[in-house]
């Protein structure tokens, strides 16, 4: 099965939470393309059994110019018949805000036809042992939807 993760990520905190999901999908024999969004286009979802975003929030649920444009791109596919999911570091003193970009993604795949393979994963600033732990079960469910 193939997985393709396309992270945003300014001072590392989602970088990292792509490489722990890359690793840990890796183990359960998917074949993962994992890519900064800068150096990605959404068309390579169209390869993929499994596509995954994981992004930051910056500016109060605003867009940064990175992540707009590969909105952009991601609006106009047609991802029936394939699985996503979607994951994000945050800082909860950003209150409704808390991880914003991460649930607009969401409501962008369901609308591209895509189906959600496990609920968000939202955690605060750097991923820390517990947060380590929900990363490990989305890839557990992940494998388990697609390898099972
Ligand atoms: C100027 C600024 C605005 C931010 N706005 C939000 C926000 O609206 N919602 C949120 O959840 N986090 C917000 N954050 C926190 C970052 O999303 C958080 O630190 C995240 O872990 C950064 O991810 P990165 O290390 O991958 O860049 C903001 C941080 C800064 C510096």
């Amino acid at each position: 099965m193939k997985a393709t993760i396309v992270y945003a990520s300014m001072t590392g905190n989602n970088e990292d939470m792509a490489e722990i999901l890359e690793e840990d999908l890796q183990d359960y024999g998917f074949d993962v393309e994992n890519n900064d969004v800068s150096f990605a286009d959404a068309s390579d979802y169209l390869n993929s059994d499994l596509c995954i975003f994981v992004t930051y929030t910056y500016g109060e649920g605003k867009m940064t110019d990175e992540i707009a444009d590969f909105y952009d791109q991601l609006k106009d596919l047609d991802l029936s018949g394939k699985y996503f999911a979607v994951m994000g570091s945050g800082d909860k003193t950003y209150g409704e805000h808390f991880c914003e970009n991460v649930f607009d993604f969401e409501k962008l795949f369901k609308e591209c036809g895509a189906e959600e393979i496990t609920k968000p994963v939202t955690i605060e600033n750097a991923p820390e042992d517990e947060d380590l732990d929900l990363i490990d079960q989305a890839a557990e469910e992940m494998n388990d939807k697609l390898n099972g």
